[in-house]
């Protein structure tokens, strides 16, 4: 048994139905349903027992200690954070909430869980965006690199990450960081750069491209990244932190015409090419120019790297979108 927060989220979902569908093992979901979360991503779960569905919140303590007495779960895997950096700019308090302090309440009540659990572990997902920004031609980032976070999220995500491995070090808590690049595939809430722009190429909107679309993002698919989290599980070496990534860097204005190009192809656009709504927008604040991730750890130690490459995985994702087009319809919204 997991005990999985934000499973009902982009990435948490594709975690919990793949786990599954894989190991059966049983998982018990924590999320807040919060706008980025939907039951809808986990539909085909709706009748089995596999899943324990548990609307609550990460930063409720005694709902947290209760669901660790009544399931006793071999590990919690936490993914419930507040995620979109844009939205960490117009107000970071929902960040500092859920981030950080919703961090620290599960490990709280994982560290009183793990005095009589002794086998228990905590796996908590973060993002390559605490290490900050990289120059073009700069070294990817490894695990080693000071934390150097811009943004309220990035920032929220790293306090975080500190918090992980100071209940580590202190409190010998068996913890496992793994810090991934930009997820991309099915069931993402669309604000994000790919859901977003698949959304508006269909309803025939603009797409607004930052600054001149040359920022960088190492992107990696959400199956591999959930494959990539699994292992870490298992194998993954306490108090360890793993880079996860696609081996896929791209520009932004490369994804976006990746997108454009596969919606081409599949639903033929009257009148023109998606390519044609595209429009340069004032950069966001701060905005970080480049990630890119060196995954070198956990191909060494732990024999992973991603299966999917990036035309094949855009190609999947807007498969997705176009065979779910209603939900995610701007009036739907
Ligand atoms: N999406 C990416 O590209 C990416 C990249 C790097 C790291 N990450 C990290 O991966 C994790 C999952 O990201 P995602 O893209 O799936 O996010 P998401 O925004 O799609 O989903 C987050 C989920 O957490 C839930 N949630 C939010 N606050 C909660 C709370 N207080 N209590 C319980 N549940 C709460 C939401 O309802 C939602 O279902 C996050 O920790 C994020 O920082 C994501």
């Amino acid at each position: 048994m997991l005990l999985v927060t934000g499973g009902a989220g982009f990435i948490g979902s594709n975690f919990v139905l793949s786990t599954i569908a894989q190991t059966g093992e049983a998982i018990v979901n924590l999320d807040k349903l919060t706008y980025a979360g939907s039951l809808k991503n986990l539909d085909s779960l709706k009748d089995n027992p596999k899943q324990v569905f548990v609307k609550g919140d990460i930063c409720d303590r005694e709902l947290v200690r209760s669901l660790l007495a009544k399931h006793k779960p071999r590990a919690v895997v936490h993914f419930a954070a507040e995620s979109h950096v844009d939205r960490s700019i117009a107000g970071p308090a929902d960040f500092i909430q859920t981030n950080v302090v919703g961090t620290f309440s599960l490990l709280e009540e994982a560290r009183a869980y793990y005095e009589k659990n002794r086998d228990f572990r905590f796996l908590h997902v973060s993002t390559d965006e605490v290490y900050g920004t990289l120059a073009m031609g700069e070294a990817p980032f490894t695990e080693s690199r000071a934390f150097a976070p811009n943004s309220p999220y990035a920032a929220s995500k790293a306090a975080a990450d500190h918090l992980v491995r100071a209940y580590f070090h202190t409190y010998k808590l068996p913890t496992l960081t793994t810090n991934c690049s930009n997820n991309y595939g099915p069931r993402q809430y669309p604000e994000k750069l790919i859901p977003l722009f698949i959304r508006n190429a269909l309803a025939g909107e603009r797409l607004p491209v930052y600054g001149d679309g040359r920022n960088r993002r190492d992107w990696l698919y959400v199956d591999d990244h959930c494959e990539a989290l699994r292992l870490v599980l298992e194998k993954g070496v306490l108090g360890e932190t793993y880079n996860i990534g696609g081996e896929s860097e791209r520009g932004n204005l490369e994804v976006v015409n990746a997108l454009c190009a596969a919606l081409d192809r599949a639903r033929p656009r009257k009148g023109g090419r998606y390519a044609d709504l595209i429009s340069f927008v004032q950069d966001r604040p701060g905005h970080d120019l480049r990630y890119a991730m060196d995954i070198g750890k956990i191909r060494r130690e732990l024999g992973w790297r991603p299966k999917e490459r990036f035309e094949s995985g855009i190609e999947k994702t807007v498969q997705w979108y176009l065979a779910h087009e209603q939900r995610f319809a701007p009036q739907a919204a």
